[in-house]
């Protein structure tokens, strides 16, 4: 990246006491930028122990929502007004109540991606990270809600042999991945891992060898003796994946698996965000708080991977 622009950056950062999070799929010179770079999980809890008094929020609408709800004293900036994720726009709060009442003694735990007003309906939040432990931890036999992506939910009843009331919503970029893109990949390079992310279809997942979260998967990867890795996930992970292991290779599934939403944030908006102090987050405080419980039990679960 230019040099003058990092100095303007760092220049604005400082005047506005900020702090750059950013996404494991922002756009590589965004993540390069960035204070801190991670899954969602981490994010959150980078967000609720941050002393900056502003966030920018490299990622999408409901990841600045998190921070939002989790640092209400604190001014949180989406660089991209318009940069949301649809399978966060699947389930609405009206249906999430329809839901409830339908089954009125379960628990609902809702994936991190949802909105402001469905976490506020939920007893749970959770990550890709600690689906697993998340579910864990609700006492047996109780009936369990999970919403929006199904494949999230899939993979956390098998891993818990709990059985799950499962909403049909999903990622229109991870099932995008196909088997046959896997199997491909495997014909190519047939001595790589392939680390999957959970929101992949069950067909896709069947055929892998570790299911894990973006940040699990740069953990894997540090640690492991194998040098080639066959990644089923957005494909800007692989930037830091490539950092991170520069004496490793790492393959794409599939080229077509793109976040357009993640990858409308540019450095132009970022230093447009920290100028003009745009675009402000904000939850109202009502839905705020009850967002908040089911976020706040998220963060204490942590993962084992
Ligand atoms: P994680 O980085 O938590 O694995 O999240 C994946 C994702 O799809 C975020 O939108
Ligand atoms: Fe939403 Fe999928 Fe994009 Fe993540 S990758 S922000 S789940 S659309």
């Amino acid at each position: 990246m230019d040099n003058k622009l990092i100095e303007q950056i760092k220049k604005l950062k400082a005047e506005r006491d900020a702090v750059i999070l950013a996404h494991n799929y922002q756009p590589g010179e965004i993540q390069d930028l960035a204070d801190f770079c991670g899954d969602s999980l981490g994010l959150s809890i980078q967000a609720s122990q941050t002393d900056a008094e502003v966030i920018v929020f490299c990622g999408v609408q409901f990841m600045a929502e998190t921070a939002a709800i989790l640092s209400p004293e604190k001014t949180v900036l989406l660089p991209e007004k318009f940069a949301g994720c649809p399978m966060a726009d699947m389930i609405t709060a009206e249906q999430l109540r329809q839901l409830k009442k339908e089954n009125p003694d379960a628990l609902v735990v809702c994936y991190v991606n949802s909105s402001a007003e469905v976490k506020a309906e939920s007893d749970y939040c959770c990550t890709s990270a600690n689906a697993v432990e998340v579910v864990n931890s609700l006492p047996e036999g109780k009936r369990i809600l999970f919403v929006p992506d199904q494949h999230l939910g899939q993979f956390a009843a098998e891993r818990t042999g709990r059985k799950l009331v499962l909403w049909p919503g999903y990622c229109p970029t991870h099932v995008l991945i196909t088997t046959d893109d896997i199997k491909a990949a495997r014909a190519k390079y047939p001595d790589a891992i392939v680390m999957t992310h959970p929101e992949c279809t069950e067909p896709v997942k069947e055929l892998s060898d570790e299911l894990l979260s973006t940040g699990q998967m740069l953990k894997f990867a540090a640690k492991s003796k194998a040098k080639r890795f066959i990644i089923a996930t957005e494909i800007g992970i692989i930037h830091t994946l490539k950092k991170q292991n520069p004496e490793a290779e790492f393959f794409p599934a599939s080229d077509r698996a793109i976040c357009p939403n993640m990858k409308k944030i540019t450095i132009d908006k970022v230093i447009g965000s920290l100028e003009n102090m745009q675009y402000k987050v904000t939850v109202p405080d009502t839905i705020r708080i009850e967002a908040k419980k089911a976020l706040d039990r998220m963060v204490e679960i942590l993962p084992e991977k």
